[in-house]
């Protein structure tokens, strides 16, 4: 018995080691057809999905009496012998010897196969994510999850979780969810990073992976208000040290939802071709400088000092087949505590990596600055509380070394892994500026 099944019965997709057995299945009806005396069940249960063949004259009355009585998402039982079928996309097919309801529902399932308005499917959130599409995409989130984590323990990283509730702002304060914390006020997290720099001073390589929360007031496909991020920081690492680092993260994380994935990125009609060569090459690196150049040449009125809009990014992240790096942004539209670069203050020792195919940024990510009079300047430069901060001024005080990290987006990589539209679908709940329900 595989290690993931629970005794008694068997996971759907589990069946292809049992061809010629008797498995009992415990799921939900997906699909129903039925031809006089012969009814085809498709049978979900989560972890695939199989036609069941119940014949009325092999079964039991009471059997058959189920089986036509189930309707969507009817909960049951189903037992029956497995058969290799080629045409089958699970590769099975179950001949049927018994049919047990668990229950049945009393109204009509709201969400029939065909087409439905993507307002109605995100209010009914909470029963879309049964069908074949978010179930496919979710199957991905949660490889690419295992993925993050077996890298970073291979490296020998230690986890090292951040809070939620923080008493200042780490990426500028016009994003803060604000909360009342016993008369003071206290801020959702919007990045663990300042104390996961701790941690590095603590552990050397550390990385934390945790909810993180922006109040975004604009409405685009890439901004979530709560959001996944895996983030990593490494003492004595400069800029490019982290840049390879995050090279090697990404290419891993792809890499094993091209092994455990196939058939989810096939039900999303994702061409994997851009995911093999992201797998298989390293990743450009162009200066924000050479970005702007490329920008002017494709027609953008950006000018150099100006972050990129969405559609700059756009232009770019077209203009690559795998993800690449953009480094040296300018140091005054970057946050405070990037490292200028000694030779060149004007601009910053960081990094964002973008992905391809029109995506745009997944990692943002920099050396971070160690030395204190620096920083103290840096603080006032931001209107920064120097006393709200006095804890991180003393990983400045007390052995201070060079070190760098970075922040991945999981939805946003997700977004592109999965090649999806909008990055509402790629949450299990997501909230977005107009949505908190369900
Ligand atoms: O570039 P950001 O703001 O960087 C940081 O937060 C750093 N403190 C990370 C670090 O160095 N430890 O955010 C990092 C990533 C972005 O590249 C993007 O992928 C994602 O977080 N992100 C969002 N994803 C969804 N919705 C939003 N509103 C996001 N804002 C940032
Ligand atoms: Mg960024």
């Amino acid at each position: 018995m595989p290690e993931t099944a629970v005794e008694n019965w068997t996971q759907i997709s589990h069946l292809k080691e049992h061809v010629g057995e008797e498995v009992t299945l415990k799921g939900w009806l997906y699909n129903k057809r039925s031809k006089g005396k012969i009814t085809f069940l498709q049978v979900r249960d989560g972890s695939g999905l199989v036609q069941a063949v119940a014949v009325k004259s092999e079964l039991p009355d009471a059997s058959w009496q189920a089986a036509e009585s189930l309707t969507q998402e009817s909960s049951c039982i189903v037992t029956g012998v497995v058969r290799a079928d080629e045409r089958a996309p699970s590769g099975v097919e179950l001949t049927v010897t018994s049919v047990e309801v668990v229950d049945i529902p009393s109204e009509e399932y709201p969400i029939s196969l065909k087409e439905h308005g993507t307002d109605f499917l995100m209010s009914h959130r909470h029963l879309w994510i049964r069908s074949r599409r978010p179930h496919a995409i979710l199957k991905i989130r949660s490889t690419i999850e295992h993925a993050m984590h077996e890298f970073f323990e291979k490296r020998e990283f230690i986890r090292f979780d951040t809070p939620i509730l923080t008493p200042a702002a780490c990426e500028g304060t016009t994003t803060l969810f604000e909360t009342d914390y016993f008369g003071d006020p206290a801020f959702l997290a919007q990045s663990g990073q300042l104390y996961l720099e701790a941690g590095a001073m603590a552990f050397g390589n550390v990385y934390c992976f945790g909810p993180t929360f922006r109040a975004e007031k604009s409405k685009t496909r890439r901004h979530l208000m709560e959001f996944w991020m895996v983030e990593a920081e490494m003492a004595y690492a400069d800029l490019w040290q982290n840049i390879q680092v995050q090279e090697d993260f990404v290419r891993h994380v792809v890499g094993r939802v091209l092994e455990k994935n196939r058939a989810d990125l096939a039900l999303l009609e994702r061409d994997v071709a851009p995911l093999e060569k992201t797998v298989a090459q390293g990743f450009p690196r162009i200066t924000y400088d050479e970005a702007v150049e490329r920008l002017s040449s494709a027609g953008s009125d950006i000018k150099w000092g100006e972050d990129f809009g969405n559609d700059d990014e756009d232009i770019l992240a077209n203009q690559f087949e795998t993800p690449f790096f953009v480094t040296h942004y300018p140091t005054a539209i970057k946050a405070f505590y990037m490292q200028p670069d000694p030779n060149r203050p004007e601009v910053a020792l960081c990094a964002d990596m973008l992905a391809p195919e029109g995506y745009g940024e997944i990692i943002g990510g920099s050396q971070r600055i160690c030395d204190y009079d620096l920083f103290l300047e840096r603080m006032q430069q931001h209107d920064l509380d120097p006393a709200a901060y006095g804890w991180y001024l003393d990983l400045r005080k007390y052995g201070s070394v060079p070190h760098s990290g970075f922040g991945l987006g999981i939805e946003r990589a997700i977004r592109w892994i999965c090649r999806l539209d909008h990055i509402r679908e790629t949450i299990p709940f997501p909230r977005l500026l107009t949505r908190i329900y369900p």
